[in-house]
């Protein structure tokens, strides 16, 4: 099997990061992790990378005396790896345009809300104040503007009563370690297009995009 090449970029623990470790590690996963790069060396992800034998390195944002400065260095480490996909998992730096344009479609990130609801920070808190009775993830190709590129796939989570941010993310958590590989898979089995701004599965709108988990 030809497997397309992934590099992962984190900032933190890497949960998301390790979801698709592992979902790699199945034999009949269409993809492989080539390396995971962070802007902040003391990023857990990291060693979880080392302990999964995957290449690891860092760029340092502080390094760089401009943003562009720092996406031309981060640019030149990922094409090192040829890659076919660029994901985003936690990565907390925003990235410019060059950047973006350079990545047009073969850059994806996991943002934890149903967009376009909640894009930026603080999105459980966000949603429990809104008082909004189902919150979520999504994977999506990322564009010029934040947050806001065609989806790939969501899932949906209740929200329960007694929630706090935390019960809440953990809830959603969960569910974006299900989504992300499963994007990854598609895109890497060559069966999402974008048209007019929507993310199609073999050339339609599929109902496997939406996923609502069981209320817990
Ligand atoms: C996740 O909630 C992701 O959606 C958001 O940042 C968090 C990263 O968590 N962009 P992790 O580093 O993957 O554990």
């Amino acid at each position: 099997m030809n497997r397309a090449g992934i590099v992962i970029l984190i900032s933190g623990r890497g949960s998301n990061m390790q979801a698709i470790l592992e979902a790699a590690r199945a034999g009949d996963f269409p993809a492989e992790i080539r390396a995971v790069i962070s802007n902040a060396p003391e990023a857990a992800g990291l060693e979880r990378a080392r302990a999964a034998d995957v290449a690891t390195e860092v760029v340092n944002h502080r390094d760089y005396r401009n943003r562009t400065e720092f996406d031309r260095a981060l640019m030149e480490k990922i094409d090192a790896r040829t890659p076919d996909l660029v994901a985003l998992a936690g990565f907390m730096r925003i990235l410019g345009p060059e950047f973006i344009d350079h990545y047009a479609g073969r850059l994806i990130n996991i943002h934890p809300s149903l967009l376009p609801k909640f894009p930026g920070l603080d999105t459980h808190e966000r949603a429990l104040a809104s008082g909004a009775k189902v919150h979520g993830a999504s994977v999506h190709f990322v564009t010029r503007e934040v947050d806001s590129g065609p989806i790939i796939i969501q899932a949906a989570v209740p929200v329960l009563a007694h929630d706090t941010p935390e019960t809440l993310a953990a809830r959603v958590l969960e569910e974006e370690h299900r989504i992300y590989p499963q994007a990854i898979r598609w895109f890497a089995e060559n069966r999402l297009s974008i048209r007019d701004g929507r993310v199609l599965l073999d050339g339609a709108q599929r109902p496997e995009q939406g996923l609502v988990a069981a209320s817990r």
